[in-house]
């Protein structure tokens, strides 16, 4: 499961992503119902050592009317093994075996209501659905719908507006949904894919990451051998239970964990991670200050992808003058993720980047190195039950996740260091208090944001014109959705009253409404 490409179990569900924003949380659903779920892009071959139970098509962008749509690989069907399309994959479905898919007939977008006629199929895989609810709520998102079915095909259910929701083959295990059971709005959505699993594919709901606790170490053991490893960790919970899982696998004299400090950490942040590493035995901790370098080459940058790009670079650049002076590396090891693999990739058809995660791609072709990313294939809180099975104290783990590019992505507009100084005593603030008062572990993740805007003030008998900060503080699983933490008001009026009073530079905060999607948890 470490360099490249091994993954940490040998069977499970594929996801074929033709592109849909709802793909990553398939394999979210499906991994939080037991089943362990890998995403691959419809031009991929078929995964090899690796036995499917199932395949399931995404959503996506595409029209299946169109004549360069991407199709279901020929590979799919010929493996005869269960397949659940959705949205667009179960257009392709139903057209792939003689139905008709029209566009602009039954559009629909968001809530919608289906009713089941499970009565009247004949079909085995039909008659699944009989035990779920006649009415049901679901999440639609589609301007192409099936405007007929060959007799292969039951049609087990109908959307209010009159669209074809759900459709069972006769004979074989296939299953197609218009709507999206992965989204949490759909009601029954775990459920049918629940059924799926069960009683289509027969897969055991058996994957628990902290199991795997034991593979990864032999694995690891396995790819660097008599090698030598540098850990890059940013203080955050991935690359920190990274480097204590290969502290765990490896002699200590075989890795040494490179914290670089960008100066865009917050506040006291460099002391802090210093403490934990030393807490948690991690010998060989090397910490590198590069606050200038990094200030220098973000110095009047305001577009945030720009700002991102400039760090991902200058990360390399520092890793690279390290490593120079230290050929004994075989390995660099990062805490990556697999959203960031996934969304960093732009994995199916259509897929969007949204924003480029810099620990992806990059530093392994410049510095020669093979790459070690344990956690390559797994979601944030899956890493989370790795880190408690190794023993890492809660309040390591259950730290609020930070991004890689640090405050740069929170100060909007140009970065300064009276700027950064401004939002590390804001964010230290809000932070404080939610620890304070019992509510830091409720939320997923909050902090400070650095607005470029003024605003009049006044404080005392004076004028004040001064910056404005943003407080976000959000509800999630994993951050690929997020809905806003409901602060009591009373909480949060505190909070701003402190700011306010004991931050010099800012005369006004204000909560962000905002859940995800549409918007994103951080601003840049
Ligand atoms: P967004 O803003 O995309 O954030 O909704 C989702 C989660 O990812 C974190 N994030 C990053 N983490 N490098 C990282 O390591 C990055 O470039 C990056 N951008 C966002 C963000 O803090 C949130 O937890």
């Amino acid at each position: 499961m470490n360099t490249s490409n091994e993954r940490p179990t040998d069977h499970g569900i594929i996801i074929l992503d033709y592109g849909s924003q709802y793909t990553l949380l398939i394999a979210r659903r499906l991994r939080e119902l037991g089943a362990y779920s890998e995403i691959i892009a419809p031009s991929s071959p078929p995964p090899t050592s690796f036995q499917i139970h199932g395949i399931i098509l995404s959503g996506g962008p595409d029209s299946v009317t169109s004549t360069d749509k991407t199709g279901i690989p020929e590979w799919v069907i010929r493996s005869q093994k269960p397949i659940l399309g959705i949205c667009y994959g179960m257009q392709l479905l139903v057209e792939h075996f003689g139905g008709q898919v029209r566009s602009n007939h039954h559009r629909e977008f968001g809530h919608s209501t289906i009713t089941l006629q499970t009565q009247s199929t004949t079909s085995a895989i039909g008659t699944l659905f009989s035990h779920l609810a006649t009415e049901q709520k679901v999440w639609m998102s589609h301007g192409d719908d099936i405007a007929t079915l060959t007799d292969q095909f039951d049609a087990i259910a109908h959307s209010d507006q009159g669209a074809i929701a759900i459709v069972a083959h006769q004979t074989s295990p296939y299953i197609g949904l218009q709507f999206h059971p992965e989204v949490h709005h759909t009601e029954k959505g775990s459920e049918i894919l629940s059924l799926f699993l069960n009683d289509v594919c027969r897969t055991q709901l058996n994957w628990e990451p902290g199991c795997m606790v034991q593979g990864s170490i032999e694995a690891i053991r396995k790819a660097v051998g008599k090698g030598s490893v540098l850990m890059a960790v940013s203080g955050g919970v991935d690359s920190t239970v990274a480097a204590v899982l290969l502290n765990r696998a490896l002699d200590p004299s075989q890795v040494t964990t490179v914290f670089i400090d960008h100066g865009l950490l917050r506040y006291q942040e460099a002391e802090q991670v210093r403490a934990y590493f030393q807490q948690l035995g991690v010998k060989n901790f090397v910490q590198l200050d590069c606050h200038e370098s990094f200030l220098k080459a973000l110095a009047n940058v305001s577009d945030p992808e720009e700002k991102r790009r400039i760090i991902g670079h200058q990360f390399i650049e520092e890793f690279e003058n390290f490593a120079k002076g230290h050929d004994q590396f075989t390995h660099l090891g990062q805490g990556t993720l697999y959203p960031d693999v996934i969304e960093s990739a732009g994995h199916g058809s259509g897929s969007k980047v949204i924003k480029s995660h810099h620990n992806v791609g990059g530093l392994p072709e410049k510095l020669a190195l093979k790459l070690l990313e344990p956690f390559r294939f797994l979601f944030k809180d899956e890493v989370r039950s790795i880190g408690n099975e190794l023993g890492i104290p809660e309040k390591i783990i259950h730290r609020h996740p930070f991004p890689g590019p640090g405050l740069a992505v929170r100060i909007l507009g140009p970065i300064d260091s009276e700027k950064i100084t401004i939002l590390q005593q804001a964010d230290a603030i809000f932070i404080n208090a939610l620890k304070e008062s019992g509510l830091y572990d409720e939320v997923w993740q909050a902090f400070a944001v650095l607005l470029p805007v003024k605003t009049v003030g006044v404080m005392g008998d004076n004028r004040t014109y001064q910056w404005t900060c943003a407080l976000r503080a959000v509800c999630a699983v994993d951050g690929m959705t997020a809905t806003v933490s409901p602060l009591p008001l009373d909480f949060l009026t505190a909070v701003a009253d402190e700011i306010v009073r004991k931050v010099d530079g800012i005369n006004r905060v204000v909560y962000d409404m905002t859940s995800k999607p549409p918007g994103t948890i951080e601003w840049e």
